[in-house]
């Protein structure tokens, strides 16, 4: 008994051996299955470490944004241009760029000049797509810039084409650093709060005697710094479809009337940690439906630091799991709570075409800051709205490259997020990790392609956008859109055999017989946000109303496939409430496959 117990405890040691190694490669498999998302390097070296990133309208090149006052960056101008001052706190004669184009696709980038310290200001695309950026730190606090859509190139241009200052009379009313800029129906931005800044302002101003023309008070961006913190600088600032802004700092959370400077209503505390920097935490405003009329409105916040991180940076508390939910136009609505399957601060969420959330980068210990944070999230999270709590979220493939303070991730026109920066020194420092560097100075971009449904069976694949009938479209408008879809009924959407070659007179075999139509089409707008520590500025998701979907397509013989040819005619929203006017992307998504890219389309009143 006793041998034959040793002997099987042994037998049994070795299999569970096997087992842990079998194991261990299966989870190695799993690391790379394309179910999970999947990793590209744009580029090893984009010259700047992006704290601020924006996909431009309409070429979809990506403007990056570091700050001056901080030294040689890894590019310099061509032509030996330098950027000569007499306030740069390093370099009077500055021939290095701070901002680059991107292009997100070769890597290629154009370095663009700007004047003035831009390090944690905030931007926002205008109506017609010029870029407009605020505040920053040293001399550039007050000041306002605009990158002019003419340069949203990577050729190199004759003029240049850079950031353009803005002169006397428009710099802002109050110094802002560290602000939350949101675009506003009638295409100006409103600019709320920063560090030890408890004023609102517009941006471009109104004109006295209006009184949005000056700086507005709010008791609530007094009330929300915490002495120790102060966890409210980037207010969590969303659009409503009422009119009204929501705006959260640290944990409390106001409807806020901006067009009478009122607080309509103050909501509950999110249970747990605050939010906001330097907790690290990040906020989106789920999906806009026109089903309901665009009547619901659900704000998340995820992550951010545990309570106490901040004044203790050498204990590296862990980070906060926690999310929470909250139906903000329903009467007594409260914060529904959801667990995250790991910590994250620093991390960033992006709303995707196919309505779900990316929660990506960050760190599980510490908070915002230069050498504040420590154990990179290097897996993104999807988050699912529509799937019952507890089921929501999923782990997805892990990069290798830490993504932490003042890094950026944005939606490109292929559906893959785009991750850049991540710098927590308080200059360029490429040296590997060492006691003083923890993290070098990141100059490479990625992106991530998120599992969209097209590993899924019967999904069909991504569809593809033929054109538009309209590139600009108003208010209450109708556009039409053409495309095509592969069938995804079982079957018929195993690859059909390409047409012989032998026999090029004759044509390819017939089409598969046409199927019920079981397919879910969505359609939906995402706004080109303004990334910048770990929240997207002005990011937002609308759907549009099909008002009529070809049901009974023509077929098309498309990459050795036969494909469905549609047509659907899409209402664009009566109000600039649930889209303000300026650039979108539109995307076709068919059972949760959007398509292989967008089309820009710009909306005004
Ligand atoms: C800086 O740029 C040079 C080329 O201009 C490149 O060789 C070097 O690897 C870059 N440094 C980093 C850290 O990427
Ligand atoms: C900056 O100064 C250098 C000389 O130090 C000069 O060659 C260059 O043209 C100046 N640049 C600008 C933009 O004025
Ligand atoms: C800008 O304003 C300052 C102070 O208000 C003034 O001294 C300066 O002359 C103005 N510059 C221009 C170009 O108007
Ligand atoms: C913040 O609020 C306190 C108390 O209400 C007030 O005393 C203080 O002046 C306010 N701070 C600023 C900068 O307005
Ligand atoms: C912090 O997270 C680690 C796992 O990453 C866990 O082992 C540890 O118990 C956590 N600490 C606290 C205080 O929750
Ligand atoms: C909302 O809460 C108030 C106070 O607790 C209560 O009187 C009221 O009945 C509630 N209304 C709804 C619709 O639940
Ligand atoms: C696009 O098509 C829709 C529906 O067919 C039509 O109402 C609209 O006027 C068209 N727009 C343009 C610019 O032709």
């Amino acid at each position: 008994m006793e041998h034959g117990n040793a002997l099987s405890r042994r037998k049994w040691e070795q299999w569970r051996l096997v087992m842990t190694v079998l194991a261990i490669g299966l989870s190695s498999l799993q690391a790379v299955d394309a179910g999970l998302g999947q990793w590209r390097l744009v580029t090893q070296n984009a010259g700047i470490s992006a704290m601020h990133a924006a996909v431009a309208p309409v070429s979809g090149v990506v403007v990056l944004l570091h700050h001056t006052n901080s030294g040689p960056s890894n590019i310099t101008f061509p032509d030996g241009r330098c950027r000569n001052t007499t306030y740069d706190r390093l370099l009077k004669k500055d021939c290095f760029a701070h901002s680059v184009i991107l292009d997100p696709w070769t890597g290629v980038v154009r370095p663009v000049m700007v004047m003035t310290d831009t390090q944690c200001s905030s931007g926002q695309f205008l109506g017609d797509g010029t870029l407009s950026q605020t505040g920053g730190d040293a001399e550039g606090t007050k000041r306002t810039r605009k990158l002019s859509p003419k340069c949203y190139t990577t050729v190199a241009q004759k003029r240049y084409c850079d950031w353009v200052e803005g002169g006397n009379g428009t710099v802002l009313l109050s110094q802002r650093w560290y602000s939350t800029n949101t675009l506003l129906p009638d295409a100006r931005q409103i600019i709320v709060g920063g560090r030890n800044t408890f004023t609102l302002e517009y941006f471009p101003r109104y004109s006295p005697p209006s009184p949005k023309a000056g700086l507005i008070y709010l008791q609530f961006l007094n009330d929300t710094a915490d002495a120790k913190g102060p966890n409210n600088y980037y207010p969590f600032v969303h659009l409503l479809p009422t009119n009204q802004l929501y705006i959260f700092a640290n944990r409390d959370s106001i409807l806020y009337d901006y067009k009478q400077n009122v607080v309509l209503r103050k909501f509950d505390k999110i249970p747990g940690n605050p939010r906001n920097y330097p907790s690290g935490g990040s906020s989106v405003m789920l999906p806009l439906l026109y089903n309901d009329n665009f009547k619901k409105v659900e704000i998340l916040v995820c992550g951010g630091a545990a309570v106490g991180s901040v004044a203790n940076v050498k204990a590296q508390m862990n980070c906060s799991t926690s999310c929470g939910r909250l139906d903000v136009l329903r009467k007594n609505s409260t914060w529904a709570m959801e667990t995250m399957p790991m910590p994250r601060c620093m991390g960033d969420m992006v709303l995707l075409p196919d309505l779900n959330v990316m929660i990506i980068n960050g760190a599980k210990r510490g908070f915002q800051g230069w050498k504040c944070g420590s154990e990179p999230t290097l897996n993104p999270v999807l988050y699912e709205p529509r799937k019952i709590a507890g089921n929501r979220f999923t782990v997805l493939n892990p990069t290798q490259t830490p993504r932490v303070y003042h890094s950026t991730a944005n939606l490109l026109t292929d559906g893959s997020i785009m991750l850049a920066g991540s710098n927590t020194n308080r200059y360029y420092a490429f040296k590997p990790k060492t006691s003083t560097v923890d993290f070098p100075t990141e100059l490479s971009v990625e992106t991530f392609m998120p599992p969209y449904a097209e590993n899924q069976p019967n999904s069909g694949g991504r569809p593809v956008i033929i054109s538009v009938n309209a590139t600009t479209v108003r208010y209450r408008s109708t556009l039409e859109l053409l495309f095509w879809d592969y069938p995804s009924n079982g079957a018929s959407a195993a690859p059909s055999p390409p047409p012989s070659p032998s026999s090029s007179s004759s044509s390819p075999p017939p089409p598969p017989p046409p199927v019920s139509n079981p397919d879910r089409f969505d359609f939906t707008m995402n706004s080109s946000p303004w990334s910048t520590h770990s929240f997207s500025h002005g990011q937002r998701v609308v759907t549009l109303y099909p008002i009529s979907l070809t049901t009974q397509p023509e077929s098309r013989f498309e990459n050795g496939r036969w494909v469905n040819v549609r047509t659907v005619q899409l209402r664009v929203p009566s109000y600039s409430t649930v889209l303000p006017q300026t650039y979108y992307m539109l995307w076709v998504v068919k059972n949760g496959n959007p398509s292989t890219s967008c089309v820009w389309i710009r909306v005004r009143g």
